[in-house]
């Protein structure tokens, strides 16, 4: 008899960045949108990224296609189903409301459209999701003002405010006042830090935004002290080793630090950023890191479990998946 898949939570996976090429080809025939790719073997081709920036460039060009309430939900929608197919028991799914308002889409179009595919999935398969609207920090800190007051006034009940885009240059004290307003609207806060940028970035995260949780985080291996900390407030990093390689953060999947990591004592989850991109969704990275790592059933076990207890979910909601797993 095999021993039963444990259950993962995905915690770190930007919706935009499940936009498939084939699904980019779909949305423009539909808008009668004219791409500047001949076909999606032409778009595949340019998947190959010499660092995060490279990658953003491609991902915000190709948001291009994604207009409607119903292109979210259908981006979502077909998000979802995957996930579930795939036994993952909960989401908390990042955004960019700036990256479609710059394009004049309304938040709350974008918001409505993704809360739509998630309830019709819970429906439909029993998946839970949450999503968690990101400060783009390579946009000014008025633009990322307004969008906490959209997401706030958008009727959808979102959990988080993150922080993403470009790293480096932007640390996480610029965006202080708007994490500060998130957490008195009750908001949860979450950030990208130590992807690209210094073990400095994930104090400030920390110190300055509040932040319960730091996404990537690789980069606090730099610093003992930092890894102290993490490891005394008991901080989730959510790792995603496919990114990690593809943004060429490290030169090889075996070079990123993962079992440094869980040999610290750090409370490490694994994700997929954004699978179209990336070559893999959240089985293949966990497929992907037990092969680089040679990670036992048990370790297996030990991430899936620190996925569900790293989530937003409420205690009763995180002992039944956890029960679930056991
Ligand atoms: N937005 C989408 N993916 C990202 C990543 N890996 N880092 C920062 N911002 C992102
Ligand atoms: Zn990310």
């Amino acid at each position: 008899m095999t021993a039963p898949r444990p259950q993962f939570c995905e915690l770190h996976l930007h919706i935009e960045g499940t936009l498939e090429p084939a699904t980019i080809f779909d949305l423009a025939r539909r808008q009668r949108l004219q791409l500047p790719y001949a076909d999606e073997a032409e778009l595949a081709a340019k998947y190959r990224f010499t660092d995060l920036q490279s990658f953003l460039d491609l991902y915000y060009a190709n948001m291009v296609v994604l207009r409607t309430e119903d292109d979210f939900s259908l981006l979502a929608q077909a998000y979802l189903d995957r996930a579930a197919a795939a036994g993952i028991a909960h989401v908390e799914m990042f955004v960019d409301p700036q990256a479609h308002s710059e394009r004049g889409i309304a938040e709350r179009v974008v918001l409505r459209g993704l809360q739509r595919a998630i309830d019709e999935a819970a429906e439909r398969h029993g998946i839970s999701a949450s999503i968690i609207a990101c400060v783009v920090r390579d946009q000014p800190v008025d633009s990322a003002e307004r969008m906490l007051d959209a997401v706030l006034d958008s009727g959808v009940p979102v959990i988080g405010l993150g922080l993403d885009s470009a790293e480096v240059g932007y640390p996480p004290s610029l965006f202080r006042s708007v994490f500060e307003r998130a957490g008195e609207a009750g908001l949860h806060r979450v950030a990208h830090a130590g992807e690209e940028g210094p073990a400095e970035y994930i104090w400030e995260a920390l110190d300055l935004l509040g932040a319960e949780r730091i996404d990537h985080g690789i980069r606090a291996l730099d610093d003992p002290r930092l890894v102290q900390r993490l490891v005394a407030d008991r901080i989730p990093l959510t790792v995603c080793p496919l990114s990690s390689e593809r943004l060429r953060v490290v030169d090889d999947l075996a070079e990123l630090p993962l079992r440094q990591m869980l040999d610290a004592g750090l409370r490490v989850t694994l994700n997929s950023d954004d699978p179209a991109y990336f070559g893999g969704y959240l089985d293949d990275n966990v497929e992907a890191a037990r092969r680089a790592f040679s990670l036992t059933a048990d370790e297996l076990a030990l991430l899936a479990r620190t996925s569900i207890e790293a989530s937003f979910l409420s205690d009763d909601r995180k002992k039944e998946l956890l029960r679930a797993g056991a």
